[in-house]
């Protein structure tokens, strides 16, 4: 257990810092293993995530979850956070208002954990966090920024609307844990900056 991610939760799960938290039911504080290598950063809540304070908790969540395990890893193995920690309504995109104020929290989750390498999921965690702009075109790709790295894989609700992505979330997964194994092994991996 940490003390101190018990009390980021409780700072999250009474913020009031941007508008997303008068439409929410609950914000949803990042999930898993505190000792987590691996750090899974989506977009944020949808309405099963916002009813149940967990992430990835609905569908995007079960694909999510088959990919790990595809991979050898279970939900218990690693940390799976968002962006954001409230639910935009009718899940639109998160404002950059909206990333702002709740980025803190990320960065306080991310400071406890101190990932061996983040999984940045999606479109929205890549332009957050990196700044970049087509995850299509660059997930399977590792980046390098400030001392971290990062691995860019494609966000696991995709698959819901074009089921051959599941095929390749599967494997970009499997490749982000031969990756985190090189790593470990103190073998150079490739990377962009
Ligand atoms: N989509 C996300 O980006 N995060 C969740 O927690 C659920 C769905
Ligand atoms: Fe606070 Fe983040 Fe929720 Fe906005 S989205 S109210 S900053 S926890």
């Amino acid at each position: 257990m940490s003390d101190l991610m018990d009390t980021l939760r409780l700072q999250v799960i009474s913020c009031t810092k941007c508008n997303l938290s008068k439409s929410r039911t609950n914000a949803v504080a990042g999930k898993g293993n505190y000792n987590a290598e691996i750090m899974f950063i989506g977009e944020a809540p949808g309405r099963n995530e916002d009813l149940k304070g967990e992430p990835f908790v609905g569908a995007a969540g079960k694909i999510l979850s088959e990919a790990l395990e595809y991979a050898g890893l279970s939900r218990d193995d690693v940390f799976i956070t968002n962006v954001v920690k409230c639910r935009p309504p009718n899940n639109r995109v998160p404002l950059q208002e909206e990333r702002d104020s709740c980025h803190p929290y990320l960065s306080g989750e991310l400071d406890i954990i101190k990932p061996k390498i983040i999984c940045i999921l999606g479109n929205t965690a890549y332009s957050s966090i990196l700044g970049g702009d087509s995850i299509t075109k660059n997930r399977g790709k590792i980046i390098k920024k400030n001392d971290q790295l990062y691995f860019l894989s494609i966000h696991p609700a995709a698959v819901i609307y074009t089921p051959t992505l599941k095929q390749v979330l599967k494997d970009d997964i499997k490749t982000l844990v031969e990756i985190l194994g090189k790593i470990k092994k103190g073998i150079q991996v490739e990377t962009l900056s």
